[in-house]
């Protein structure tokens, strides 16, 4: 099995005021490509951070990640950028759909904003595949309508449908479901699991609800900035 990702001694620290505060004490974790691991811990444990850190938005303050063996901190902002765009798609809490665009818009997004979208990325096939996106997750009669008139389950799918656009490898979940209701919650991540049986996507699902993160194969804990399995 090849690894997604790995990460190596990977330490994090804030410098507040006058005070550092050790977020991340050394994380050492290595996901083999189609894993699904669900990421649980107390708030303020350190779980966006070390999100943030894998997916190349945040850098450790030691240690290395490795994405498919390359060494993200290594490259320059540009390919970071394009390693981004390109192979990992996010999903928050709060969705971070742009209000003013529909919900087709918005699934289409990441592929007009590609840096230098190949040959082949023309509007229309990007169009037909946003369209397929959002059929597969239920939203073909909401392609039209704004953030502000869907639900909140609705407007997940759609960040979910964007977050697919690029067919990335790595789906990195912050607390996904933190702003639904159970069922809705669940919904999605059922959904997950189905994209990563279908479509081989690693998974990484931060979540405090203990019985979604079952749904994974694997589950973390991060407590006193150490990630137990
Ligand atoms: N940019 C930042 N500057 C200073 N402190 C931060 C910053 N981001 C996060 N922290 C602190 O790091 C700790 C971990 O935060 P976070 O990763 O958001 O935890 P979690 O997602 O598990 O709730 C918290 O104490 C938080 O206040
Ligand atoms: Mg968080």
């Amino acid at each position: 099995m090849i690894d997604m990702i790995e990460i190596q001694h990977v330490h994090k620290s804030y410098s507040v005021g006058n005070k550092e505060i050790q977020v991340l004490k050394g994380i050492d974790l290595r996901i083999e490509k189609g894993a699904f691991l669900a990421l649980v811990g107390p708030s303020g444990a350190g779980k966006s951070t070390l999100l943030h850190i894998l997916g190349g938005l945040d850098e450790p303050t030691r240690g290395k990640v490795f994405f498919e063996g390359q060494d993200i901190h290594g490259l320059n902002d540009k390919a970071l950028s394009r390693l981004r765009n390109r192979k990992i798609g996010f999903i928050f809490q709060f969705y971070h759909l742009l209000p003013e665009f529909t919900a087709l818009e918005n699934v289409m997004m990441p592929a007009l904003v590609g840096l230098d979208a190949g040959p082949g990325q023309n509007s229309g096939s990007v169009r037909e595949r946003a369209q397929a996106l959002l059929h597969q997750m239920g939203l073909s009669r909401r392609a039209g309508h704004f953030p502000s008139q869907l639900s909140g389950g609705e407007q997940q799918r759609v960040a979910i449908a964007r977050a697919l656009m690029n067919s990335p490898e790595l789906l990195l979940c912050d607390e996904p479901t933190g702003n639904l209701d159970l069922a809705s919650g669940a919904e999605i991540v059922a959904e997950m699991k189905q994209i990563n049986r279908r479509e081989k996507v690693t998974i990484i699902l931060v979540t405090h609800n203990l019985e979604l993160a079952k749904t994974s194969d694997t589950i973390y804990r991060l407590t006193d900035g150490i990630l137990v399995n």
